[in-house]
């Protein structure tokens, strides 16, 4: 890595440090305080190491007993002591690092759920559960208790090295010589290390996905027998993992038996000078024993320094990725000055839209569309068309690549995006319950609605029967995801919700396809209760459906290939919408 790179790797991690700052700033006293613990509990290594000098100097060799009674009993305290100080900094640690990543893990849902649709296209949900989960903490909680590691150390080698000093500054100055050379391939380990970690993140992201689906999609797993399929997916992305492990420990496990063999032949130096040191009467018996301890406490961490500092790097590398999805923009938000859409009152316009998912393969080619307030346009066409996206355009869940949409003359892009998504009610193809009863998802549409208003929806929603013959009505839990409902139902209570947000414009996105002709025609119902004195934007499966609408459109390879009202499409010769029609009457 040249100087420059090296620079701007460093400046990075500053930059890190100064954006975590406002999450430690709240809790800083305990932090600080957790810090300084480290310091006494650092120091008193050096103590035990320092009494030794007139404990055998005194004691062993004079034997004069005067001074043996309170150097065991200085130890003993001090150990009490030290262990006070241990307990503390782990939980000071703990306490810290636990409220420094609640608060960072707030602000990365908040920040995940302002991500714009295309975002979660392209990640997959076990990279993104891992970067929330485990990437907070191990930046937080484990950063601040290696840092505690660290700091201990450090207070703790800087007392010991006073206490090599005072003995013999000639052993101490060879001492220091080993430590140097014993530490300097630290300095290469972040190199050594970053690429692997990216890359095991990655895979441990992808075993995390198998497990996502093993749960999501247990239904199909099952009835397409896929088990061996996906335990040979499985396996290959086990063995990715195992080969990035095994390659870190190739990469950093050599340093802690490379810095073990450098110490030792340290340790055998000192040894052999201070035998030479004693006999030229330089060294006393006492202060060669309590070096020789110092030098053993003072090596003893260092050797396992390079896995601290391999953690340490780890966490610093967690921080940089959680902090580079914190700081990003999202995609799709409000101008600064972007207008608040208060109320629609002419029309609303697409104008030679064009909109490609992925670059140079386009999904929307120059749509044109203009509809008045009140009225109600059916999408149809074939599958894959556009339909979907051509909806999805109007509440910006994706930004078009070129043209406008326009309500009321202004583009979308230049409206406050809160308040153009609360004009708009959207019930989509697969629609997304939460966790909880049906009321509390129904209630979703609008927070603080009154009975009355629930009732009406429910009733709306022609779900007023099937709520009545439950245990428990309303309150009854629907699963994760709906799962305990039926699909019609599913349906109906994204129906109530809709019906409680009471937009002025309400996008359908039918799915009644999969339902059978009784829960269909009750979808159908509920959905002919929606529409009634809104702008209506409705994707049609079925035609006849949309027979009554204002517009038909007809999207074909994202077209529009056809439109007008179904009078005058169905009298086209060769229209393709009449063809569709009548294929569907067989
Ligand atoms: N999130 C996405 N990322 C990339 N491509 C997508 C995405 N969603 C849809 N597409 C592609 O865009 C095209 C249009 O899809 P769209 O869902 O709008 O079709 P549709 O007309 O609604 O079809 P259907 O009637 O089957 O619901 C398809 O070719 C589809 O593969
Ligand atoms: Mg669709």
């Amino acid at each position: 890595m040249n100087k420059v790179a090296k620079k701007i790797k460093n400046l990075h991690i500053v930059q890190n440090y100064r954006s975590i700052y406002p999450y430690v700033k709240p809790y800083w006293i305990r932090a600080l305080l957790a810090i300084l613990v480290t310091f006494p509990v650092g120091t008193m290594d050096a103590v035990i190491a320092w009494s030794l000098k007139p404990y055998t100097d005194v004691v062993m060799i004079e034997k004069n007993l005067s001074s043996s009674a309170y150097i065991p009993l200085l130890i003993i305290v001090f150990s009490v002591l030290q262990s006070g100080f241990n307990y503390s900094a782990s939980y000071l640690n703990a306490w810290a690092g636990a409220k420094i990543s609640n608060g960072l893990k707030h602000d990365l849902l908040r920040k995940l759920m302002r991500c714009e649709a295309a975002f979660f296209d392209k990640s997959a949900s076990g990279f993104i559960q891992m970067r929330f989960n485990t990437d907070v903490d191990t930046a937080c909680s484990g950063l601040l208790r290696h840092v505690n590691i660290f700091t201990t150390r450090i207070f703790s080698s800087l007392s010991l090295i006073g206490v090599l000093f005072v003995n013999s500054w000639q052993l101490a100055i060879v001492a220091m010589i080993v430590l140097i050379i014993a530490l300097y391939p630290l300095s290469t380990i972040r190199k050594r290390i970053s690429s692997i970690v990216g890359k095991t993140l990655f895979s441990s992201a992808g075993i995390a996905t198998y497990y996502i689906e093993a749960f999501n999609g247990n239904r199909i797993i099952m009835s397409y027998n896929l088990y061996d399929y996906q335990m040979q997916r499985f396996s290959s992305t086990l063995e990715e993992a195992f080969r990035l492990g095994i390659k870190m420990v190739q990469r950093t496990g050599i340093l802690s038996p490379m810095m073990h063999s450098v110490i030792s032949i340290g340790i055998a130096a000192i040894i052999w000078m201070g035998g030479y040191l004693i006999a030229n009467h330089q060294l006393t018996a006492g202060g060669f024993v309590s070096f020789i301890t110092a030098v053993l406490l003072l090596y003893q961490p260092v050797k396992s320094m390079g896995n601290d500092f391999n953690s340490v790097q780890q966490s610093l590398i967690a921080m940089e990725r959680v902090f580079e999805l914190l700081k990003k923009a999202p995609a799709i938000m409000s101008k600064q000055n972007a207008v608040r859409l208060e109320s629609i009152k002419n029309s609303i316009e697409y104008k030679g839209v064009e909109f490609e998912y992925a670059k140079g393969n386009p999904t929307l080619k120059k749509v044109n569309l203009k509809i008045k307030i009140g009225q109600t346009v059916a999408l149809v066409g074939n599958s894959g068309g556009g339909k979907t996206t051509f909806v999805n355009l109007l509440p910006r869940f994706y930004d078009i690549k070129s043209g406008s949409i326009m309500i009321d003359g202004l583009d979308i892009r230049d409206l406050e995006l809160d308040s153009l998504r609360a004009k708009i009610a959207v019930v989509f193809q697969d629609n997304f319950l939460f966790t909880g009863t049906i009321r509390e998802n129904i209630l979703l549409g609008k927070e603080k609605a009154s009975v009355s208003e629930l009732n009406l929806a429910v009733e709306s929603a022609c779900l007023s029967e099937f709520v009545k013959n439950l245990d428990k009505g309303l309150d009854t839990e629907i699963g994760e995801r709906g799962i305990l409902l039926s699909g019609g139902q599913k349906q109906r209570v994204a129906i109530a919700r809709a019906f409680l947000k009471n937009a002025p414009i309400v996008i359908l996105d039918e799915a009644t396809s999969s339902l059978d002709n009784k829960s269909e025609a009750v979808v159908q119902r509920a959905i002919e209760n929606l529409m009634k004195d809104r702008t209506v934007f409705i994707v049609a499966h079925r035609l006849s459906t949309v027979k009554n609408a204002d517009k038909i459109v007809v999207i074909n390879n994202g077209e529009i290939v056809e439109s007008g009202v179904h009078r005058t499409l169905i009298a086209k010769k060769n229209g393709i919408y009449a063809s569709l029609y009548n294929t569907q009457l067989i």
